[in-house]
């Protein structure tokens, strides 16, 4: 296909054609007088020697132009040399406008960097800082360039830290105050990056206004709850009393019992909150013992049967040989919920199954029913306070909306997590998942002479079936207790 010839194979031909057209009256020259009259054929040689002499201080020039990296300037020497050097000279123009380009982009993130109110730190691949932006020296303690290669931990103290940035665990951030200024709270979050996800970048944001909020309004549903746990628990005690008393009209007797059983109702709520608060303290239960799942699943079953009263069918999938390293109370307080909501929750037929299993590298816990599912904008909802989907009926079984919050607090201090799954008109699913490395075999145990289990809390979390068996000691003098 004929087309325009591109000006630069035009300009490369008219070069190629000079340089042969200069070889050729070169050679030209050189040769006739020695053919013509060879006692002048030294007449050449001065040719010939100018000849090689462009090409020598040409090839010379360039090499030292590009040695000494100057930049190659018109005008450009005629022929196939001054192709070469006009190449050369738009190779280093692409080269330098690549290096203003980046010069360009580094110096806007690094404006937008330092303009990011949180702290931004990069660490190499032995953990140690790389750079770090202005924020992190407020927020951190981290300045740069001054601590450029020092280990993070040693300007961060926290026993936690140096296995949080270790793992690289992008998903949970890590809540510490830092020594140079325990009235901060930061909350650090850190992304593997680079070769082999060795580097890591470490973001600290500023969550001491958040934190407070948190802390008083966990102080004051605490409070509240405890203040009006004594007026409720009286109230209940009189209009128990006035129920069986002989001289209260018969007419009186039903108000009064509906009475009793709402004030009943507050109690387990308020119970709950104190639960709620407690769990909220501390983020892992002080006391971590050798928990007999198996034992508890069984005991929790027979609750459930109670409770459904031969209106469900249930079935299992236990490992017996399975246990867990954790608070027994609490766990037993989460599972009991999730088993009673399968009850609660499903209408009559419904077929509950409850599979505690490990796989390789972790082990779960399973409680599925084929109830009639639960829609999914509720899913991400459910383990919020007070949230139930179908307000009335939770009422009527007596639930206060509390349990799955519960539930999911009691997970996150086993760093477990809690998943539910649901299909319309196919049932849920609600699983929790613990890491691997809390197990423990039953052989295991039986085989091992000095218990490795501290002592058993004989006290419960929360009342479980809905029943006033809520932990008796539960108050907030006692919060710190291992209940
Ligand atoms: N298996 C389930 N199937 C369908 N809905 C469920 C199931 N489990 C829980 N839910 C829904 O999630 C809501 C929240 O459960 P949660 O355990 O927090 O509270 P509750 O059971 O109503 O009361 P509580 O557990 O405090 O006595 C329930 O009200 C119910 O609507
Ligand atoms: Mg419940």
């Amino acid at each position: 296909m004929a087309g325009k010839p591109h000006p630069r194979g035009e300009s490369w031909r008219h070069a190629l054609s000079f340089e042969v057209w200069l070889l050729a009256a070169t050679v030209v020259l050189c040769i006739t007088p020695w053919l013509i009259a060879p006692q002048w054929a030294w007449v050449g040689t001065p040719l010939l020697a100018a000849y090689l002499l462009r090409q020598l201080y040409l090839l010379t020039r360039l090499a030292l132009l590009i040695r000494r990296h100057h930049r190659l300037i018109p005008p450009f020497p005629r022929g196939l040399w001054g192709e070469i050097y006009r190449s050369i000279a738009q190779y280093q123009q692409r080269g330098r406008k690549g290096r203003k380009r980046q010069i360009r982009f580094t110096r806007r993130f690094r404006e937008a960097a330092n303009a990011v109110p949180d702290g931004l730190v990069i660490l190499d691949k032995l953990h140690r800082v790389d750079w770090a932006n202005p924020a992190a020296a407020a927020l951190m303690n981290v300045h740069w360039p001054e601590d450029d290669g020092r280990p993070l931990f040693e300007i961060l103290t926290h026993p936690d830290l140096k296995d949080f940035v270790e793992t690289g665990e992008s998903l949970r951030p890590m809540d510490l105050a830092p020594e140079h200024n325990r009235a901060l709270m930061l909350s650090l979050r850190i992304t593997p990056f680079g070769e082999r996800k060795r580097q890591r970048l470490v973001v600290a944001r500023d969550i001491t206004k958040i934190y407070h909020l948190n802390m008083i309004r966990r102080d004051f549903v605490a409070n509240a709850s405890h203040e009006l746990r004594t007026p409720l628990t009286v109230i209940a005690g009189f209009l128990e009393s006035l129920i069986d008393a002989a001289a209260t009209p018969p007419n009186h007797r039903r108000p009064l019992t509906l009475m009793h059983n709402q004030a009943e109702r507050m109690r387990l709520i308020i119970e709950d909150l104190l639960t709620l608060s407690r769990l909220e303290m501390h983020e892992h239960p002080e006391v971590q013992e050798r928990v007999d799942v198996p034992d508890e699943l069984h005991l929790i079953l027979q609750e459930a049967h109670a409770l459904s009263n031969g209106r469900h069918a249930f079935s299992t999938d236990i490992d017996e040989n399975l246990l867990l390293l954790g608070s027994a109370p609490e766990l037993r307080s989460a599972f009991s919920n999730l088993v009673f909501n399968a009850v609660k929750h499903t209408p009559d037929g419904t077929e509950i199954r409850i599979r505690w299993a490990a796989s390789s590298d972790s082990l779960a816990l399973h409680i599925q029913d084929n109830g009639p599912g639960i829609e999914p904008e509720h899913l991400p909802r459910l383990t919020e306070r007070f949230y139930r989907i179908d307000k009335a009926r939770s009422r009527e079984s007596g639930g206060t909306g509390l349990g799955l919050a519960i539930a999911k607090h009691i997970m996150n201090r086993h760093d477990a997590r809690l998943l539910i799954a649901s299909q319309i008109d196919r049932g849920s699913t609600f699983s929790c998942v613990f890491p691997r490395a809390r197990a423990i075999l039953r052989e295991e145990t039986e085989q091992e002479t000095a218990p490795r289990a501290l002592p058993h809390p004989t006290a419960e979390v929360r009342s479980t079936s809905g029943s006033d068996t809520a932990c008796p000691h539960l108050n907030t003098d006692e919060r710190s207790a291992a209940c």
